[in-house]
């Protein structure tokens, strides 16, 4: 029994707990939660799941060009804020700002905003020199936001958020629960997440049909779309269109080792619990708070659209060849069928200036 077991035990003797109310303790308990704790759980060997930025630079690098593209757009302002919320280790920011040069290049500042304890500390050192020339600084997660002009960026922030699987029976929309038994499907009211399923089905519910709603989703849309003036907001994590997770009936997965699977009551608070996220909807709540032109496209394509790839695998000849091999890896596994490029959705949406 985990720590989270021991805390669970007299509430479930109370009755059953719903799926999201557990993620949320599993992942962000203060003391036993998964993403509270001091060691870190990203990478290769002895590491539960690797994510983009683990397979190299080429990330950041395709960021730092859309970036600059988008502060051209907003009429190459003296300072182009780009804040990223669930920031984790800070690699994705270190790489972006060891991309970026000249006038761009000074008006970036980026802003760290995770407050898991592990990922703040490789931070710290991912960023040095970035902190030591205020380019980089870290925000906590209760801090008020500033309102800026630039980019709002995240890396698998949405799918580490609590979410509530629902499976329509047919007859009525049932919710995953969690009893002393063991997890099982009780009948409930779905409120908001049951109205959206519906009227994004592809045509009518089937038995079986669901996905997992992302309950913080709505408030954190909300808060970030308006520390945003004007500018990009631009979001990559796995998911899909609300039609299709609906039709594959999604719901939680865990990952612990780099195993996957869907055993999500298990080990609470030793592994990643993860949902799949519905960019249907985060489209349609940016659209709410004034972003348009709000799309989602898979990684690979956003990286084939966004960088100079036939200009930068001309650059990577002159490496050495360990060098050229490791660029080229990580070009594959951002753009192949089915690796990591088709798997992730990058969405953006933009904020025009007030004229
Ligand atoms: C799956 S990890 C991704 C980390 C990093 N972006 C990467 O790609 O390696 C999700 C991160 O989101 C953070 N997180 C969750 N909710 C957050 C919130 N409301 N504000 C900021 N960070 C949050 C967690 O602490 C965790 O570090």
């Amino acid at each position: 029994m985990t720590d989270i077991g021991e805390l669970l035990r007299t509430r479930l003797a109370a009755g059953a707990i719903p799926t999201a109310e557990i993620m949320s303790l599993a992942l962000y308990h203060p003391q036993f939660g998964y993403y509270r704790q001091a060691q870190s759980h990203w990478g290769f060997d002895g590491k539960d799941y690797y994510t983009a930025l683990d397979v190299g630079p080429l990330l950041g690098e395709t960021l730092a060009v859309r970036l600059e593209a988008a502060w051209n757009q907003l009429g190459r302002p003296e300072v182009f804020t780009v804040l990223e919320p669930g920031a984790g280790r800070g690699w994705l920011g270190r790489d972006l700002l060891s991309a970026v040069s000249g006038a761009f290049g000074q008006a970036l500042v980026y802003l760290h905003r995770d407050d898991n304890p592990a990922g703040r500390a490789a931070a710290e050192a991912a960023l040095a020199p970035f902190l030591a020339d205020r380019r980089a600084k870290f925000v906590s997660e209760g801090d008020p936001l500033p309102v800026f002009v630039g980019a709002v960026i995240s890396n698998e922030l949405f799918d580490a958020l609590p979410a509530q699987p629902w499976r329509w029976d047919g007859g009525q929309w049932l919710r995953m629960m969690l009893s002393s038994e063991g997890p099982d499907w009780e009948s409930g009211d779905p409120g908001d997440a049951g109205t959206w399923f519906r009227t994004h089905a592809e045509g009518h519910l089937r038995m079986g049909d669901g996905a997992a709603w992302n309950e913080g989703m709505a408030l954190m849309v909300r808060e970030l779309a308006r520390t945003l003036s004007a500018g990009l907001f631009l979001t990559i994590d796995y998911g899909d269109s609300c039609a299709r997770l609906v039709s594959k009936g999604s719901g939680i997965r865990r990952y612990r080792g780099h195993r996957v699977d869907a055993a999500w009551w298990e080990e609470l608070g030793c592994c990643d619990l993860t949902a799949d996220v519905d960019f249907t909807r985060l489209a349609h709540l940016l659209e709410i708070e004034g972003f348009h032109e709000a799309a989602h496209h898979s990684l690979s394509h956003w990286i084939r659209r966004s960088a100079p790839l036939s200009q930068w695998e001309t650059e990577w000849q002159d490496l050495e060849e360990k060098d050229r091999l490791k660029r080229m890896e990580n070009l594959l596994q951002l753009t192949l069928p089915g690796m990591m490029g088709e798997r992730f959705r990058v969405l953006e949406a933009w904020k025009p200036q007030l004229s």
